[in-house]
């Protein structure tokens, strides 16, 4: 019922030749898994437009790493919804940890951008996830329950509807450290658990909840072979297409 997606977020990384040649290898390598699998690739924005027709009419869709939660305006350096839709973005980004940590994103800016991204179709990926300090003092279901609650709750259930969520364990990424398939999968069933809380058993089934942190082909199976885990985002390996797409026949395998 949940298709799997195996998304790329680029992070920043790449110039255009070398993104051209990547999304070119991801496309012709793509086409084996038919529509078993979704795949998705979040550039930066300055990739967007010229990547745009690449991917047009194929099932490579297209993403960004952030959103402006205003239409338009005196904004130095935003990107709207509208924007992004006119670059044939049908993804966005919320709430990421590097967002969060680096660019200092609050709860009130993610609900915000999410209820923005919903609002003109652009679909969020809201991140969650706990750092190693939390994890270590028993405090991870806390962690997540906040930032699920000062961002998704209130929320109607056609507007979750239209939202994907992703676990990435802020210790595990970038690191080489992934969670273990089991940890992975009790996390997200706990996540998945606040879904149903507030927003049914339906809604709670049929929404997609990604795992990301050091996701390579070596472990993408057990990873993604754990009934909570509905995909990957892929930050170092889905700079490769052999990676990226190795990801993808070791979930599909
Ligand atoms: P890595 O796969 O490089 O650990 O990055 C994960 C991530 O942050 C994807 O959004």
């Amino acid at each position: 019922m949940r298709k799997l997606l195996i998304a790329g977020n680029w992070k920043m990384n790449l110039v255009l030749a070398e993104a051209k040649s990547l999304t070119g290898d991801i496309l012709s390598q793509m086409e084996r898994f038919g529509d078993a699998l979704d795949f998705l690739i979040i550039p930066p924005y300055t990739l967007l437009h010229p990547l745009a027709p690449a991917v047009w009419g194929t099932k490579l869709a297209l993403g960004a790493q952030d959103l402006h939660w205003e239409p338009s305006g005196a904004f130095t350096s935003g990107i709207s919804t509208a924007m992004l839709k006119d670059a044939g973005c049908s993804f966005v980004l919320v709430g990421h940890s590097e967002r969060r940590d680096h660019f200092k994103d609050t709860d009130a800016a993610l609900a915000m951008k999410l209820r923005a991204a919903i609002a003109n179709r652009v679909t969020p990926i809201y991140c969650i996830g706990e750092h190693l300090e939390d994890r270590e003092a028993g405090r991870t279901e806390a962690v997540l329950t906040h930032q699920f609650n000062t961002v998704l709750k209130g929320l109607a259930a056609d507007q979750i509807q239209n939202c994907l969520l992703a676990y990435e364990p802020v210790w595990a990424i970038g690191t080489g450290k992934t969670a273990t398939p089991e940890m992975a999968q009790e996390t997200q069933c706990f996540i998945r658990n606040l879904l149903v809380s507030e927003f049914g058993e339906d809604t709670a089934a049929s929404t997609r909840i990604l795992y990301g942190g050091s996701v390579k082909p070596e472990n993408a199976k057990e990873l993604m072979g754990q009934p909570d885990i509905d995909g990957a985002l892929i930050g170092g390996a889905s700079l490769t297409a052999d990676s990226f797409i190795g990801i993808a026949a070791a979930a599909n395998s």
